[in-house]
């Protein structure tokens, strides 16, 4: 497995194997069971597996969030090299921004609902972000989940829109056998609090409206975002100990 940090060093090296399929996992680290299906499914359809580690500043909101968001580097890179992946890019924030931020992807206001309402800034962040480093890697299919299910449809609006030639591909949600949705953020809860997080994912299956799942988290001891009902689907995010944890399921489920 291959570590780049530079660039420049990876597009030299992927002039050497451009004539293969490349799939990539864009990933801010602190790996879990969520990200190694991704990378599963992404070794499997492609000659060449790339994931990305960076902790994207630009979609931070909150800069108490970034400080503490988790960092695990060297147990990520043993997972990603015993899931048979090629190549890593471990970039700085001064190679993927070396002026700052001085141009970004702006969704317009159609986005501004759900993660665009709540987190200003953050699908800003993650279109500009996901936006160089699809143009940086450059593969023919690249691998989002649904837990993020906003921010697979900007990405997969973003690749139309920029007439990117990449497929996006949406992988399910990997949960725990409580039903608590994987995310890197599951570290930062406390014992208890992680044995309350499954109560999320039941209410989001059983509430019979959205008023009604709202009701029953805070009377969980949740402090509620937001829930919502777009295209299908139920989606949350609440606070639970501090930590910020968002859901959504199918509404047939
Ligand atoms: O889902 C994430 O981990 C991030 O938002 C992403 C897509 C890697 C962009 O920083």
């Amino acid at each position: 497995m291959r570590v780049w940090k530079s660039i420049a060093e990876w597009r030299t090296h992927r002039e050497t194997i451009a004539a293969k399929s490349i799939g990539f996992v864009a990933t801010m680290g602190a790996l879990h069971r969520g990200h190694a299906a991704l990378v599963e499914r992404c070794r499997a359809e492609n000659e060449i597996a790339v994931v990305s580690i960076f902790v994207n500043p630009s979609q931070f909101n909150d800069p108490n969030d970034l400080a503490r968001y988790p960092n695990t580097l060297e147990s990520d890179l043993t997972l990603l090299q015993k899931l048979g992946v090629d190549d890593v890019f471990v970039p700085t924030a001064a190679e993927m921004y070396p002026q700052g931020y001085r141009m970004k992807v702006q969704p317009d206001e159609r986005y501004r609902i759900m993660e665009g309402l709540h987190r200003p800034g953050f699908l800003e962040g993650v279109a500009t972000v996901v936006l160089k480093l699809l143009e940086i890697v450059r593969p023919e299919k690249a691998y989002f989940g649904e837990k993020d299910y906003q921010q697979l449809m900007l990405i997969r609006d973003l690749v139309a829109e920029f007439f990117l030639p990449c497929k996006i591909v949406a992988c399910p949600t990997v949960r725990a056998e409580s039903g608590l949705a994987e995310s890197s953020r599951n570290a930062l809860l406390s014992p208890a609090a992680r044995e309350k997080a499954p109560v999320i994912h039941r209410t989001l299956c059983t509430a019979e409206s959205i008023e009604q799942a709202r009701a029953s988290l805070e009377a969980e001891g949740f402090r509620v975002d937001y829930v919502e009902e777009h295209a299908g689907r139920r989606f949350a995010a609440v606070f639970l100990d501090g930590v910020r944890l968002i859901d959504n399921v199918a509404l047939c489920c």
